[in-house]
């Protein structure tokens, strides 16, 4: 069962002005849960000391993508994280994290993965989101001699790309199996990098020239909502399958907040209970009007495991036993999962009086 462990900081490592690459160690006894596929990500948990807007101790959690190549019993974890203003676990980990410190840390999980297999591949990645892509990149052309990786990064300049050194290292290990493709959005064109924005003209009419799409055997976006659309939709414009696309996207502010349904909007259900499979245990509680299926969970079991709230990262992943709800939104579960009666604890709202969902499978 997935459960917080304290991991120490080993290292802080400043990428640009507002990021950085924390390694947490370890311990030979947790290693076997800490096992990682390329493109994962982990959820970390701290108490805040206090402040205006939120009570000391309220408890913040996030999830933040491994940047290392994918490791089973790994004897340390990498990741990266960029601050955003008012960001409450980004600023923290930017300024205020030494190595030495202990923070809570979830075993990974994530379903953004390209588990290594002969073929062609490619991303198309903005800001942060050449984190999981880079662990995805490294651990594909370390692993699979007949695997090709085409990487279109857009950032807005030099200064602030994350992952410079590690992205030029691909290319000096990898030279005819990795392309790199840098776009800036605030930089004048220079040492033939080409500046502007990322949208879906510019898309359509570069991915082509770039290699051959057709022969592409999946797609990775990965960064801010507008960005992935953007590409998406020059993908599907080009005629790739919707199967073959995988999408991650980080900033959730840029998520407009839906509005939360209640028993009237679901029919003018009167009572809902749902009922939890979780590590093993159930339990059967009624719902309160509005609350989400995570929401009463959570009011019973502590443990059940989320990280965004929002939609966005997954963790909260059950699967539908019986019963039905309506999803307020999905930005983590993909086309096949959804059909697999897969859906996101956190946004999900009952349609009917019984709901049972699976937290364990
Ligand atoms: S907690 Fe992140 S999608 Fe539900």
């Amino acid at each position: 069962m997935s459960t917080f462990h304290p991991l120490r900081v080993t290292a802080v490592d400043q990428l640009t002005d507002d990021s950085v690459a924390l390694t947490f160690a370890v311990p030979p006894e947790l290693r076997h849960l800490y096992g990682y596929s390329p493109g994962q990500h982990i959820a970390l948990r701290r108490h805040r000391a206090g402040g205006d807007a939120v009570a000391a101790g309220a408890e913040v959690r996030r999830t933040y993508s491994l940047c290392a190549p994918a490791c089973d019993e790994p004897s340390e974890l990498r990741i990266g994280i960029r601050g955003v203003e008012g960001g409450d676990f980004s600023s923290y980990a930017v300024k205020e994290l030494r190595p030495g410190d202990t923070v809570d840390v979830l075993p990974p999980t994530g379903r953004f993965v390209l588990e290594p297999r002969p073929g062609r591949f490619a991303a198309v990645v903005g800001g942060s989101g050449i984190t999981p892509v880079l662990s995805i990149a490294s651990t594909l052309l370390a692993r699979e001699p007949e695997a090709r990786f085409c990487l279109v990064r857009s950032d807005r300049s030099t200064a602030s790309t994350m992952f410079l050194e590690e992205t030029a290292d691909l290319k000096d290990r990898f030279p005819d199996r990795f392309q790199l493709v840098t776009v800036l959005s605030r930089e004048e064109q220079q040492s033939g990098l080409a500046s502007g924005r990322l949208d879906e003209r510019r898309l359509s009419a570069l991915l082509p020239s770039l290699l051959p799409v057709p022969d592409v055997d999946g797609w990775y976006l990965c960064g801010p909502l507008g960005l992935v659309e953007e590409a998406s939709r020059a993908l599907r414009g080009l005629g790739v399958p919707r199967a073959r696309i995988h999408q991650e996207i980080f900033h959730v502010t840029e998520v407009p907040s839906a509005p939360v349904a209640s028993r009237a909007d679901a029919g003018g259900l009167r009572s809902v209970s749902v009922t939890a499979n979780l590590d093993g245990r159930s339990g059967c509680w009624p719902m309160d009007d509005g609350e989400s299926v995570l929401e009463t969970v959570l009011r019973h079991r502590a443990d059940a495991p989320f990280a965004c709230k929002g939609g966005v990262c997954g963790t909260c992943r059950v699967r539908l036993v019986s019963g039905e709800v309506r999803m307020e939104r999905n930005y983590a579960l993909e086309d096949d999962e959804l059909e697999a009666g897969y859906v996101l604890a956190c946004q999900s709202r009952p349609v009917s009086e019984a709901v049972e969902v699976d937290f364990d499978g």
